[in-house]
């Protein structure tokens, strides 16, 4: 009997391609529950799949149901999960059978006569991770440094932010980009913010005056166009243009950077001069973002410049712009374009459902484009509002981004190696843009498939996990739902590993429940640093991309996007401390309040 199970499972594995149809992303035992996770190919509807398990006396006598959970994704994949009491004649390995259409597909995790081998899982650890603290006390400066370096750079004008250098053979990104450049900005901001760095006035005094000037150029597609020139001429080459992000990101800088700048100094003049002075630049930017053919322009281009349409990153970027504008205009007496922005919010308050999509519970990239993608986790942190709408606490968003990070198991060669750094310490899944990217960051793509992880990918999830612990700890509870257990009991290193949850159930801040969770957010979060720390170059070097097979830096060297998405990934951290010990974080989320009423 056992040979021949034995038999039948190999001959049927070597023949069926193992994985493809069905292959398991991760599982725990804790002594009492095998818990696990799977992608299952949507060959058709109706299916059954059977985990089935082994115990030290032989026999194969065990096997339990697996469950439908979310899906099927844009590459035609589900996920399914699977919680199975083990008794005390306990479980040494495990395979799984999937019955779809007459046939039957296995994966037995290893190839041909072995199986999922099943010793007792070691709990995450929970909390903060003293390693993390520490790669944070220094590689943050150095970002901080290596950031800085990259604006006003040898060869370019005042208040230019390359993307990246001059050096870079692999690829010309000499370029002031209208979104890397707002973002920069407002990380630059944040630091002033934080009481870390005093160079903000002087820094957004050369980005105001290049700004005023860029505004003013005669460009292809007016302010939508997506780089400029380091002299601040149009960029006339062919690309994908408008990207609509840009002016909105670049209003968001300027009104945030003013707010912290009139709460330090009281410096009213130069706020105004920002605002629509003789070198105003946010009047411009927010009037292009609120003329409705801007917003609902199904021509626009995506962040990554490859899709055209409707795309969450732009819309949430246009949407806390205008919010911002709304209440920046009133607050200086500008009752008409408050009310002509707040108009242009509301609108695109109403279309953000549009991104959801009930049929999977998940959250598309785009309102007709369900593709899973990085810019989702980057969405919910940078444009995030208030009121919570696809934010870091939004199930929607928590269910998607863990759906996505399973799917980057089977991307990328080096996710699926051991997952521990040199010290033993887990590692997260390495994050690129989306799923069958082949932008390998260099000027001609010519091995097609061979896109890789990217810096600021990874570290957008510890961010969003930081955002996401910070938020909890002030609310003092988390509510528990269908649509963010799968994620919360989900195995690592995508999920929080947590047992004992029920859907429904609202853990208040004393629960072991609550302290699970909010612990192991925060030990995920870091293990998505920790990836970061762990493939990072020299000096706390990082490129755009670092290797899917070997994690060595490749595309292009010191992207100024990378140092800006590490240091507010730390400083997302220094909150999320800030509020463990009692304290306030600087807590930059817009606060939706109403406009002055003429
Ligand atoms: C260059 C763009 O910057 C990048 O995002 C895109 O993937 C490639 N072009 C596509 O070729
Ligand atoms: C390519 C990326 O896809 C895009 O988002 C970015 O703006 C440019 N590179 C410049 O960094």
């Amino acid at each position: 009997m056992l040979l021949s199970t034995l038999a039948a499972i190999t001959v049927l594995v070597a023949s069926a391609a193992a994985s493809t149809q069905v292959n398991v992303v991760g599982f725990t035992f804790d002594g009492s529950t095998l818990a696990g996770t799977i992608n299952v190919q949507n060959v058709a509807y109706t299916k059954v799949i059977y985990v089935i398990y082994d115990t030290p006396a032989g026999g194969w006598p065990g096997s339990c149901s697996a469950h439908y959970s979310s899906g099927p994704a844009s590459n035609g994949y589900e996920t399914w999960t699977f919680s199975c009491p083990i008794d005390s004649k306990g479980i040494t390995q495990f395979y799984v059978e999937y019955d779809v259409a007459g046939n039957k597909y296995y994966d037995n995790g290893c190839g041909v006569n072995c199986n999922y081998p099943v010793t007792k899982t070691p709990p995450p650890s929970l909390g903060p991770q003293a390693d993390i603290t520490s790669w944070f006390s220094s590689a943050f400066p150095a970002a901080v440094t290596k950031l800085k370096a990259n604006i006003h750079a040898a060869n370019t004008n005042a208040g230019v932010v390359i993307a990246a250098p001059q050096s870079n053979t692999i690829n010309n990104y000499f370029y002031h980009w209208i979104r890397d450049s707002s973002l920069v900005m407002i990380t630059i901001n944040d630091l002033y913010i934080s009481g870390s760095d005093s160079s903000a006035p002087s820094l957004f005094s050369d980005y105001q005056t290049f700004t005023y000037g860029i505004q003013r150029v005669p460009l292809l597609t007016g302010l939508g166009e997506p780089k400029i020139e380091v002299n601040g001429q149009d960029f006339t080459g062919s690309w994908c243009r408008p990207q609509n992000d840009g002016p909105a990101l670049r209003a968001s800088s300027f009104m945030r950077f003013a707010n912290a700048y009139l709460a330090k100094t009281g410096d009213m003049s130069r706020v105004l001069d920002m605002y629509n002075g003789t070198k105003g630049v946010v009047v411009t930017d927010l009037n292009y973002v609120a003329q409705p053919a801007n917003y609902q322009n199904a021509q626009g281009c995506d962040l990554w410049e490859e899709r055209r349409g409707i795309y969450f990153w732009t819309l949430g970027a246009q949407r806390r712009a205008l919010h911002e504008g709304a209440v920046f205009a009133a607050s200086l007496g500008d009752t008409a374009n408050s009310k002509a922005w707040a108009a242009a919010a509301s609108a695109i308050d109403g279309m953000m459902d549009s991104f959801y999509f009930p049929n999977t519970n998940l959250v598309g990239r785009g309102n007709s484009d369900q593709g899973l993608d990085a810019a989702i986790p980057l969405g919910a942190i940078h444009n995030a509002m208030a009121d919570g709408v696809l934010s870091p606490t939004d199930d929607r968003i928590l269910n998607t981004v863990y759906v996505l990070a399973n799917q980057f198991k089977t991307e990328y060669p080096i996710n699926q190696g051991s997952l521990v750094d040199g010290s033993g310490l887990p590692l997260s899944y390495a994050i690129g843009r989306y799923i069958g990217d082949v932008y390998d960051g260099s000027e001609h793509t010519t091995n097609g498939g061979i896109a890789n992880p990217w810096f600021l990918a990874t570290l957008a999830y510890s961010e969003l996990y930081y955002k996401t612990a910070t938020a909890y700890l002030q609310a003092g509870k988390v509510t528990v739902s269908s649509l963010n257990l799968p994620f919360f009991s989900g195995a690592r290193p995508a999920g929080l590993a947590v047992s004992g949850l029920t859907s429904g159930t609202t853990y208040d801040a004393g629960s072991t429940q609550f302290k699970n969770i909010v612990g192991s957010l925060q030990s995920l979060a870091d293990s998505y640093a920790r990836t970061v720390k762990t493939h990072a170059g020299a000096g706390y070097q990082l490129n755009e991309q670092f290797s899917r097979t070997s994690g060595m830096l490749t595309g292009v060297n010191d992207l100024t996007w990378s140092y800006a998405s590490l240091i507010s990934a730390g400083l997302a951290r220094q909150n999320m401390m800030a509020v463990v010990n009692g304290g306030q974080p600087n807590n930059n989320i817009t606060k939706r309040r109403r406009t002055a009423r003429a």
